[in-house]
């Protein structure tokens, strides 16, 4: 029997780097996240003999992944049986299972499909367990985890807290902060080039705690989770805004002095930082600013300020502008 699911990415606002265990992806410390209302990654999943990994562009046509590419789909397959176990939920998943991706993340926008892919995985691989035993959200985030850390977030609607807990294989997984129809915040991408970026995520985490920074960030994150958890809670965009931009700052400061240093930013990112907060002080909107392991900005903001937003993106020469808002988390295609 073929499953069907979809899952979209997520925008952090406060950000996830650094792991206490690479192999597991157990994060030193907790994010925050909105998942988005697209675009989306649906997985086919069925039982075979032997791991097929198949991705078909949105042209149709078959794209070649690579062996480093296909590694991870089935690591995070074999560390989601290893999970099983504990639950004793052993032989529940087949012995190796076909999946077919498919993307909407269109190339160039700066948005990984990582956190869409893995979420998608897992929801596929708990439903095909769910005869056997019905996983909670928390357990299909830990799963997500497994392939991807920030695919933990896009098990969600609305807005997920990713909660480091302890050093087990299950210990860290996220929880929904508010559904998608908490609060109307917009999304609107800015991608200044298209380049594929030197170090991924997945390699940039071992590389946080080289950076002097390091420490000062880890015990700053607990204050702004809360802040931010706060902000969300009370609708409160000030407060949203000051806490989101200084921690994309921070991380991107401790990306810039770890060893070797990882330089996401560019001028453009810059130039459209700087004119989104002349924008912000000049018209009084509720914007602020984030930016993940690329140059792309994630102009994020309320239904009141989204016609100025637009029209400042749309103004944007040499940019790719996507836009997208609030959004449901990882299920089923019915
Ligand atoms: C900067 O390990 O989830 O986006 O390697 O693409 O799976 P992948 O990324 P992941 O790290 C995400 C890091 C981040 C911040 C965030 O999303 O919290």
């Amino acid at each position: 029997m073929t499953i069907i699911t979809h899952a979209r990415p997520n925008i952090a606002f406060i950000k996830y780097w650094g792991n206490r265990n690479e192999e597991l992806r157990l994060p030193v410390a907790d994010s925050l996240s909105m998942t988005l209302s697209n675009p989306s990654v649906t997985i086919e999943a069925e039982a075979s003999d032997t791991m097929i990994i198949r991705s078909i562009e949105m042209n149709g046509e078959e794209k070649n992944l690579s062996d480093a590419q296909k590694k991870r789909f089935v690591d995070q397959f074999v560390l989601a049986k290893e999970y099983l176990r504990t639950l004793g939920a052993e032989d529940t998943l087949p012995s190796a299972v076909s999946l077919i991706v498919r993307s909407e993340i269109p190339s160039g926008i700066g948005l990984a499909s990582s956190a869409a892919v893995f979420a998608a995985t897992a929801k596929a691989y708990a439903e095909m367990i769910k005869q056997s035993i019905a996983l909670t959200k928390a357990q299909e985030s830990v799963i997500a985890r497994l392939g991807s850390g920030s695919a933990a977030r896009s098990i969600f609607s609305g807005f997920a807290s990713f909660v480091a807990r302890g050093d087990g294989i299950g210990d860290a997984w996220a929880e929904q902060i508010a559904d998608e129809n908490h609060w109307q915040l917009h999304d609107i991408v800015i991608a200044p080039e298209v380049e594929h970026k030197k170090v991924g995520s997945t390699e940039g985490h071992a590389l946080a705690s080289t950076s002097p920074h390091w420490s000062e960030r880890v015990r700053q994150m607990p204050r702004r989770q809360k802040e931010c958890i706060d902000a969300i809670l009370q609708k409160d965009f000030e407060k949203l805004q000051h806490v989101t931009e200084e921690d994309c700052m921070d991380m991107h400061n401790v990306m810039m002095t770890s060893t070797p240093s990882l330089q996401y930013l560019n001028k453009e990112t810059y130039r459209i930082v700087k004119e989104i907060e002349n924008l912000r002080s000049a018209e009084h909107l509720e914007v602020l600013y984030t930016m993940d392991a690329g140059p792309t900005v994630h102009v994020i903001c309320t239904e009141d300020a989204l016609e100025k937003i637009r029209e400042y993106a749309a103004r944007q020469q040499g940019c790719t502008v996507f836009e997208a808002k609030i959004g449901a988390g990882a299920d089923l295609v019915e």
